[in-house]
C-alpha cells in the first residue's frame, strides 16, 4: 500500500470533529527526546494542523518528560519496572492518553513493543519513526547494523504499527547516503536531521488531511 493509502486509512479511523480543531497527538517516547523536540517545535508554526497534547516515558531518565514539561505539555512516567505485567503497564498507558483524548499516537524512540491490547485501543492510529530504511534492519541498534552490512545508504522510515517488530505498512522514508568514514555518531547525526523533518512532516499530512475531509 502506498504511502498516501496509508495515511488515508489511519485518518478513516480518526473520529470526525464537528469544529475546526487540530488533532490531539500523543507522543511516547524512551530517550533523548529530540523527535519529539521536533515535533513541539513544528507544532508551533502556523501550518501546523496537530497539537501534542500527551507525553509518556517509560525511562524515569527520559528527557522527553522534561522537554514536556518546559512546554507545559501534560507528561506522565509509566515505568515497565514498576507493573506487574505488560498488560497493567499498557493499560495505564491506555489511561494517560485517552483522558488527554489523544487521536494518534506517536512512538518517538519508545523502546518496548506494544502489545495487541495496547493497538486495539487505537486501531490503525499509531505510528513508529525507525531509523533504517525499513523493511532493513529492523529493531535494535539499526544504524549499527546498517554500518556493520557496509550499505551504500541508510535513513528512516514511518510506518503504522502493527503486531510485529517494525513491520508494519510503510508510510514514508527519507534517505541519505553512508560515506566512506562514518562512524555510529555520524551516520546517527545525518539521520536524526531527516528523522526532525521526516516525523513532524508525516503527522501534519496525517492532520491536514483529517481538516480536509471535515471542512473542506
Ligand atoms: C530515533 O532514531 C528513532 O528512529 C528511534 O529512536 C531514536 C529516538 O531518538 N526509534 P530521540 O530520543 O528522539 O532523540
Amino acid at each position: 500500500m502506498p504511502g498516501e493509502e496509508i495515511i488515508r486509512l489511519i485518518v478513516d479511523h480518526i473520529a470526525p470533529r464537528k469544529q475546526a480543531k487540530k488533532i490531539s497527538v500523543g507522543v511516547l517516547a524512551t530517550g533523548n527526546g529530540s523527535n519529539l523536540q521536533a515535533l513541539i517545535d513544528f507544532s508551533k508554526r502556523a501550518e501546523c494542523s496537530f497539537e501534542i497534547c500527551s507525553v509518556i516515558s517509560n525511562n524515569p531518565e527520559s528527557r522527553a518528560l522534561t522537554r514536556a514539561n518546559g512546554e507545559g505539555i501534560p507528561n506522565y512516567l509509566v515505568d515497565h519496572r514498576r507493573y506487574g505485567s505488560k498488560q497493567e503497564f499498557e493499560a495505564k498507558l491506555v489511561t494517560y492518553l485517552a483522558n488527554d483524548g489523544v487521536e494518534l499516537v506517536v512512538l518517538a524512540g519508545f523502546l518496548r513493543v506494544l502489545s495487541q491490547v495496547f493497538l486495539r485501543q487505537f486501531t490503525n492510529r499509531v505510528i513508529n519513526l525507525h531509523p533504517s530504511l525499513l523493511p532493513k534492519h529492523p529493531g535494535l541498534n539499526a544504524i549499527e547494523t546498517a554500518l556493520i552490512a557496509d550499505d551504500a545508504e541508510s535513513g528512516c522510515t514511518v510506518h503504522l504499527v502493527d503486531q510485529g517488530l517494525d513491520t508494519g505498512p510503510i508510510i514514508e522514508q527519507r534517505s541519505c547516503a553512508i560515506i566512506s568514514g562514518d562512524e555510529l555518531e555520524t551516520l546517527t547525526m545525518r539521520i536524526r536531521k531527516l528523522e526532525h523533518d521526516l516525523l513532524p512532516s508525516v503527522v501534519n499530512r496525517i492532520a491536514k488531511m483529517v481538516a480536509t475531509r471535515d471542512f473542506a
